[in-house]
Order: C-alpha cells, then sequence, then structure tokens
C-alpha cells in the first residue's frame, strides 16, 4: 500500500502518477496499473452525474462513490476530495468531514484553495488526517476568479497563487495540486515546495500529473479541456456495441445456445 511517506519520497525522484476514479472497475483497472494516488474527485459531479458544477455533490455522494472505489484498491494511495460545503461553507466541520473519508479507506483527504483554507488544513492535518491542497483553477470557487480559465497568467496572480502553495504547505499538507497555471509558474512552486506538486494543465515541471480518468478514456464528450490527452477513445467503442447489441436482440441473433440454458431431456419429459 502506498504511504504519505513514499509518495512525498518521490519528489524529484519518480514522477507520481495520479488519476481520478468513481467507482469499483475504473478503480481496479488504476490499481492493477500501478497508478500511483487514485483521487476520488468531486469531477464526479461532472463526468459521473452530468451536473455543471463541483459545487452540486456533497459528503452523501462523495462517500458513496469513495466505498466503491476503496474497495477495489490495494495499493495506491486513495484520496478523497471534499465537496464544497464540507468545508467551505462552514469550516468547523472540516475535521469531522475529512474523518469521514479516513473512515471509509481513504489515505488523506484535497482541500481547494479558499479564504479559509490554510487555517482548515491545518485543522485536519492536526487531527491526524494527511491534507493534498489544491490552488491555481479551483472549480468549486472558479466564478470568484473569472470562470474556468488559466490562472496566474500575470506576476501579481501569479504571486498570489505561489503564496497559496506555500500556506499549504506550511499548514502541513503532502502535496499540492496546481491546476491550469502557466508551466513557468508550476516550474517555481515545484522548486519551492519541499512537498510534491501535482499539475493538471500545467506542464512538464511538476512532481506528478493528475487527470480525470473520463477525459483520459474519451468517455466524457460534454467538453474536452485542452489540457487533457484522450489516450483511448472509448465513447465510439461503446456506441457501436450498444448498437450491435440492440441489432442482434431485434433479430433474434442473441441470445443463442452459447449463452443460454438447458433443461436436462428427462426433466422436460416430467415437465411436459
Ligand atoms: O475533482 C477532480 O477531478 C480534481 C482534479 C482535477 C485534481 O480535483
Amino acid at each position: 500500500m502506498k504511504t504519505i511517506k513514499d509518495i512525498v519520497a518521490q519528489k524529484s525522484k519518480e514522477r507520481i502518477t495520479v488519476l481520478t476514479a468513481y467507482d469499483f472497475p475504473i478503480a481496479a483497472f488504476l490499481d492493477e496499473a500501478a497508478i500511483d494516488i487514485i483521487l476520488v474527485g468531486d469531477s464526479l459531479a461532472n463526468v459521473v452525474l452530468g451536473l455543471e458544477s463541483t459545487t452540486e455533490v456533497g459528503m452523501k455522494e462523495m462517500l458513496h462513490h469513495t466505498r466503491a472505489v476503496v474497495r477495489a484498491v490495494k495499493n495506491a494511495l486513495v484520496v478523497g476530495d471534499m465537496p464544497f460545503d464540507s468545508y467551505q461553507l462552514n469550516p468547523r466541520a472540516a475535521v469531522d468531514n475529512a474523518k469521514q473519508f479516513i473512515q471509509e479507506g481513504c489515505g488523506a483527504v484535497k482541500v481547494e484553495w479558499f479564504d479559509e483554507a490554510a487555517k482548515t488544513a491545518a485543522s485536519i492535518v492536526k487531527a491526524g488526517i494527511p491534507v493534498m491542497g489544491h490552488v491555481g483553477l479551483t472549480p468549486q470557487t472558479a466564478h470568484k476568479s473569472g470562470g474556468m480559465k488559466v490562472q496566474g497568467k500575470d506576476a501579481a496572480s501569479a504571486r498570489a497563487i505561489i503564496e497559496q502553495a506555500e500556506k499549504f504547505e506550511e499548514a502541513g499538507c503532502f502535496s499540492v495540486v496546481l491546476e491550469c497555471i502557466p508551466l513557468e509558474l508550476a516550474r517555481i512552486i515545484t522548486e519551492k515546495l519541499k512537498v510534491p506538486t501535482i499539475g493538471i494543465g500545467a506542464g512538464p515541471h511538476c512532481d506528478g500529473q493528475v487527470l480525470v480518468i473520463h477525459d483520459l478514456l474519451g468517455l466524457f464528450s460534454r467538453y474536452q479541456p485542452k489540457f487533457s490527452k484522450k489516450y483511448a477513445d472509448l465513447g465510439p467503442q461503446i456506441l457501436e456495441a450498444v448498437r450491435q447489441y440492440k441489432k442482434e436482440v431485434l433479430s433474434g441473433q442473441f441470445p443463442d445456445d452459447a449463452h443460454s440454458f438447458h433443461l436436462p431431456p428427462d426433466e422436460i419429459k416430467k415437465l411436459k
């Protein structure tokens, strides 16, 4: 099982691989592929539940999907993404909510930057729960920073993001996600911090990379962020398989003998 110590020790030695998962079968594949960290992201809202904003999921949905992921994982570190209302709306509830992720088998939680982020992260760390910080584009509060856009494009806003990452480190976070920032800025932060940075749309100089699994597999067609790379295009394959199934059911080709069960001949006689 990957530990926090293992992840921190990987900084500048071996890049850290992180992917999101929200269910048992995908989490099992990621674990088999030896992905270091599996993040049960609140991107669940967008790519699984079809909602517009990550703020529309709460603890109930996140814990439900966390349980499925944890059941599948034998080696990776599972990180639970704290939903907006579990810490930003009420920072005093943050520790209790973080504990629920740990009780479900997560090894850590993730929190996005907001006004009280450093204090909140420090209180969760003090309760013995490892925390991953998240700066740059923070989707839970993106409306306050101009929407889902690249952040830190001028010196003043870049400096603010550096300070946020440093505050997360001072609060005891074991790693910091850098989302959608210029690669030069990500490089500066990665060099400044002792803990690993995990980039998403932050260029190649981070200590690790994270992608949303639905983007990587081509399972989400509503939008494709510029920074995400499709390593497979499963959408058309799913469509083709489902169309073929429909065709075979309509024609009577499925189910054939190989996919059916038989009653022994003497039992048929008795039945008749
Ligand atoms: O919820 C999520 O998928 C995330 C990643 C983009 C880091 O927070």
